[in-house]
């Protein structure tokens, strides 16, 4: 096909050799199948930042690190250094996470670079080597979205460990590749610590996932991992191996009047049992 003009400079530095085609063409960037030597890859170019949504942009950003605290005014105020800072930084983050995560294991694409605004990854593929589904697009066994489920509630409690939450995690944003789920579409990335919304976040996050398997699965409709994996992260116990069971005691079953009285039953008649028991000669028939 005809170069895109945003992919032009990198066929001139040697980091591409070929665009294949257009792969998709979403809300926030274009991809494209590219060459590079006997290996295809993805190439990411992002739009222009007017395309993007500011307010949205704003909450996610929130908590972020930046680097200067010129940085931080020119991103609080609008002039056009906190535009551009601000686009940087948005970009960026989806390169950054991207290294972060594949270094702790996460299964995401492998970045190989970012260059002139355009990152360039690993092609995600299917079984025959064409371009991975999204997850939302395949139809699955009871038993393969159980399995699903379960490694992308581990890839979600990887990143929530170090201290990342992906904010735009759907059926759209999870390729089926060949060997599994691989999860992508990053800049959003927010910051777990820092952002007031986190739970909110990964709560929309988790449950994008088990919405979408429990349509297969059903019995995963009624799973609370969000709130259970918090409320550990919370307690800086959160392990990428911490063991979760799906369910969740809420706060309000704590303070059920009801449920404490039976709690304060049994532990009453435990204690008399025990008083009993000492007084009781064991009879032996
Ligand atoms: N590494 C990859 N391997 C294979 N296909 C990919 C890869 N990255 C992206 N794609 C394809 O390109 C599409 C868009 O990518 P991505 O979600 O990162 O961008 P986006 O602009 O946020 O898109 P959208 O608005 O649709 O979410 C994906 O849904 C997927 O089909
Ligand atoms: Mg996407």
């Amino acid at each position: 096909m005809k170069t895109p003009a945003g992919l032009q400079e990198l066929i001139d530095d040697g980091v591409i050799d070929e665009v294949l085609r257009a792969l998709k063409s979403g809300k926030e960037a274009t991809v494209y199948l590219v060459r590079s030597g006997n290996e295809r890859r993805c190439a990411k170019v992002y739009r222009d930042m007017g395309q993007r949504s500011f307010q949205k942009r704003a909450q996610y950003q929130e908590g972020r690190k930046v680097r200067g605290s010129r940085q931080a005014r020119a991103m609080a105020k609008s002039t056009r250094f906190g535009r551009r800072e601000q686009e940087a930084s948005w970009k960026n983050a989806e390169v950054d996470a991207l290294y972060q995560l594949v270094a702790a294991g996460v299964r995401v694409p492998k970045p190989f670079g970012y260059f002139n605004d355009v990152l360039v990854m690993e092609l995600v593929t299917d079984a025959a080597g064409d371009p991975a589904p999204r997850l939302g697009e395949v139809d699955l066994s009871p038993e393969v979205a159980r399995e699903y489920h379960r490694f992308l509630v581990e890839q979600v409690v990887r990143m929530l460990c170090l201290g990342l939450i992906h904010g735009d995690l759907s059926e759209f944003n999870v390729l089926v590749g060949a060997d599994g789920p691989v999860i992508i579409d990053l800049p959003q990335v927010v910051n777990a610590a820092g952002n007031n919304g986190a739970l909110a976040m990964l709560e929309r996050d988790v449950n994008n996932l088990r919405n979408t398997l429990g349509r297969f699965a059903p019995e995963l409709l009624t799973t609370e991992y969000a709130r259970e994996m918090w409320s550990l992260f919370q307690q800086g116990e959160l392990r990428p191996d911490s063991p979760l069971t799906g369910r969740f005691a809420r706060d309000d079953s704590a303070t059920d009047p009801a449920g404490v009285m039976l709690v304060i039953e049994d532990a009453r008649e435990e204690a008399i049992r025990r008083e009993l028991g000492k007084t009781v000669t064991p009879r032996d028939d």
